[in-house]
């Protein structure tokens, strides 16, 4: 096959980012906005890798010396395509060395309705749907945990202390608890009833590797605290996962916004996280909190309802902040 085509959704964070780096529960939900990864195979051009995109980078490789010539976006380029490049090496890899096959240059295009660096696992979805891409070039319909292995090996080149849940929610889409000490997962089920959630973008990109660091530093300065801070976020978590089970939506807006006042203490808020949970409360929103490392980046709400969550977004938007309404995505990667 000369061409291939795969998507993978973006995700949020609902409950326990941060603390899940050091062993307690997190529950994500993968959302309806997508990444598209189109794929083929350049024939004559074996050492080639080409990486386009419409998020304003994109570059070719080498794939013999590695060498990387940007044909768009300057020096942030290589570190957004590092991640991309590693995964279309790693199914050359797996592929080649199954079959034996003639090695072949690739070129993919990205598409993303996913805002990047404010903690929607934009980066871990183009891994997901880039390794499916090329890999459905070969016909071996690999199984979707296969593809989510390789895309967690390439997301930890930007992310060396990642959890790997945003490929793994990516791939499989729902709204899942992940456990941190035993790097397992389980999958939510809601009863049929939808959560109404709300994405604000402060406009503020953020580096999940330093909001990370940065709280490795509070914990080390603050052990005691730490430590309490902790066992409240788990102790949240795990009721939100009861009341989202249940479907009790006060109780999980309740429990965002305690969940909220922990990140705030561990410093990771910002001005404008504050101002949008404010506008948020204001409309109507059941809860609000940071969704993803913070620093700025997004902010997730519960509404009670649909037209509850229109009233929110377009508030968030009148005060001149990047809003969208979600819905859960429970297809996961599409091939
Ligand atoms: O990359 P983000 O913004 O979705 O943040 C990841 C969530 C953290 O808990 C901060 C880190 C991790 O690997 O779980």
């Amino acid at each position: 096959m000369s061409h291939g085509k795969a998507s993978a959704p973006a995700k949020v964070i609902l409950f326990g980012e941060h603390f899940v780096v050091y062993g307690s529960p997190a529950i994500l939900a993968a959302i309806n906005k997508r990444i598209s990864v189109d794929a083929r195979a350049i024939i004559h051009d074996e050492n080639k890798i080409v990486i386009r995109s419409d998020i304003g980078v994109a570059g070719e490789y080498n794939n013999n010396s590695g060498e990387f010539n940007a044909l768009k976006g300057g020096s942030k380029a290589k570190l957004v395509l590092d991640p991309l490049y590693s995964a279309i090496r790693q199914v050359l890899l797996m592929r080649n060395k199954k079959k034996n096959n003639n090695n072949v240059g690739i070129e993919v295009s990205i598409s993303s309705r996913v805002p990047p660096g404010i903690g929607l696992g934009s980066s871990a979805a183009s891994c997901v749907a880039t390794v499916a891409a090329v890999d459905s070039l070969f016909q071996e319909n690999p199984s979707r945990q296969k593809v989510c292995e390789l895309a967690m090996e390439s997301e930890r080149l930007i992310h060396k202390r990642t959890s790997g849940a945003d490929c793994y929610v990516s791939t499989f889409g729902g709204l899942m608890q992940y456990y941190g000490k035993s790097k397992s997962f389980k999958n939510i089920e809601t009863k049929g009833q939808s959560l109404c959630l709300v994405v604000a973008n402060t406009g503020v990109n953020h580096s999940t590797s330093d909001l990370v660091a940065g709280v490795k530093k509070f914990r080390d300065r603050n052990r005691i605290l730490f430590k309490t801070l902790l066992k409240y976020a788990s102790e949240i978590c795990l009721q939100a996962c009861t009341a989202i089970e249940s479907g009790k939506c006060d109780k999980i807006g309740e429990l965002m916004n305690e969940n909220q006042i922990i990140l705030q203490q561990l410093g990771i808020s910002h001005d404008k996280v504050r101002d949008i949970i404010d506008i948020c409360s204001k409309a109507g929103a059941i809860g609000a909190k940071i969704t993803g490392a913070g620093g700025g980046g997004a902010v997730i709400a519960l509404a009670a309802s649909k037209q509850e969550s229109t009233k929110i977004a377009s508030h968030i938007k009148a005060a001149g902040y990047q809003s969208f309404e979600v819905e859960i995505d429970y297809n996961g990667l599409y091939v």
